[in-house]
């Protein structure tokens, strides 16, 4: 099938109902050519979530950041700015950080020097000093420097843009999910734990996966269904910018809540979240790959690097308040719940690697989708929207069109 008879399809099939929507065709998930077009439209044109605030928390605090083949550093200056500097040196290339040769990928620096030639850069990125070039006419120490990403901070989370070109500004484009999430005081959260893992399927399996509640009915079936129910789990109408399912805590855990003995508490509760939004918990998928889980003394992020059609990295991580770490038996809180977060993502990790190599069956053919699956339909329309907004096909039809959350 050709990229545009592809996007054909995509553009056309998000124009039907909820009631009439069905999976994407399979090479969305597998074809080269429509990754490498996802890469140029989607992900380097929008903003991507490249790591936490609480991360870098002192001045000189610095760790490597890989994205889309990019190079790049999220350091905190003498400023106490948070900026997403490139590691590629200015001079001949070098990766002046490389995790290659026993380099720490994150620590504390003065400065940054590029171990080729020992060019040097401070924590805002400009050159301050480079040996050996007093005779070249070109070299201006003024005028070199990494190359700072556009960067935007948004509830403590820090975004790039690598193209530069995002029309929409992250405020704008997630403008109702930060007022929906702004009792959770992101900002305010600390990074506690991060995991790796490497996965052998399309960064949007994952991101499908992640927004759909329809699952716990199956995957999670003994350790999230019995909390939130599949059937009970719900999307908010569209957004631009965003899907949210809300997750209602079943019945008796609900009034736990409300009683102030929530069972499921495992850290400190974020004060300032109402106990009418404690009896849900949430998954918001930011587009295109801002995966959030949050709950009432928690919240779960998933950083998403996409490398290959059907390839990614993911970290997960958790956010809890500082004050949780004054717990008395926070080493044994922490390592509960990273053993529960391990025991769900083992179950999804599972799900999307096998649905990778369903996308290469002749058998299959791209099935309808439940009412429960409502954010995957909702993906599928923005999906078509940056389709329309590159100059894709039109096939003649109209703009898909927004149904905007009231
Ligand atoms: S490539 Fe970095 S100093 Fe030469
Ligand atoms: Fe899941």
């Amino acid at each position: 099938m050709t990229l545009d008879r592809l996007h054909e399809q995509i553009v056309a099939s998000a124009d039907n109902p909820l009631e009439q929507a069905r999976a994407l065709p399979p090479a969305v998930y597998t074809d080269p050519a429509h990754y490498a077009w996802e890469v140029e439209h989607v992900l380097r044109n929008e903003w991507l979530c490249v790591g936490h605030v609480s991360q870098v928390p002192e001045s000189g605090d610095y760790r490597n950041v890989d994205l889309l083949g990019e190079p790049m550093l999220l350091a905190r200056g003498k400023d106490g700015e948070v900026r997403v500097l490139s590691r590629t040196c200015p001079h001949r290339g070098m990766d002046i950080n490389p995790p290659e040769y026993g380099r720490p990928a994150a620590g504390n620096a003065r400065v940054f020097r590029c171990p080729y030639h020992f060019w040097t850069f401070g924590l805002d990125g400009k050159c301050t000093g480079a040996p050996e070039m007093q005779e070249s006419q070109l070299f201006c120490r003024d005028e070199t420097r990494l190359h700072p990403f556009r960067t935007e901070i948004w509830n403590g989370f820090v975004f790039v843009n690598l193209s530069g070109t995002a029309e929409t500004p992250l405020a704008t484009l997630y403008d109702r999910m930060g007022t929906q999430l702004a009792p959770w005081r992101m900002g305010d959260l600390e990074m506690v734990a991060e995991m790796s893992w490497d996965c052998p399927f399309n960064w949007k399996i994952l991101v499908e996966n992640f927004a759909e509640c329809y699952h716990h009915i199956g995957a999670h079936s003994k350790i999230f269904e019995p909390l939130f129910p599949g059937k009970t789990c719900w999307s908010e109408d569209e957004h631009p910018g965003y899907t949210v399912a809300h997750l209602p805590l079943i019945q008796p855990l609900a009034d736990e809540v409300r009683a102030q003995q929530s069972s499921l508490r495992q850290f400190v509760d974020i004060d300032t979240v109402p106990v009418e939004k404690r009896t849900d918990w949430y998954v918001y998928v930011g587009f295109p790959t801002f995966l959030l889980f949050a709950a009432p003394d928690r919240v779960y992020w998933y950083q998403v690097s996409p490398d290959g059609p059907e390839r990614m990295k993911l970290l997960t991580t958790l956010l809890v308040l500082p004050e949780a770490k004054q717990l008395p038996d926070w080493d044994q809180r922490l390592a509960e719940d990273l053993e529960m977060l391990k025991a769900f993502h083992l179950e999804d990790m599972e799900m999307c690697t096998a649905v990778q190599r369903g996308m290469h069956s002749i058998a299959y053919q791209p099935g309808a989708l439940s009412h429960l699956e409502k954010p995957l339909w909702l993906i599928q329309r923005y999906l078509a929207r940056r389709i329309q907004a590159s100059g894709g096909p039109q096939g003649g039809r109209k703009p898909v069109p927004l149904r905007v959350a009231s």
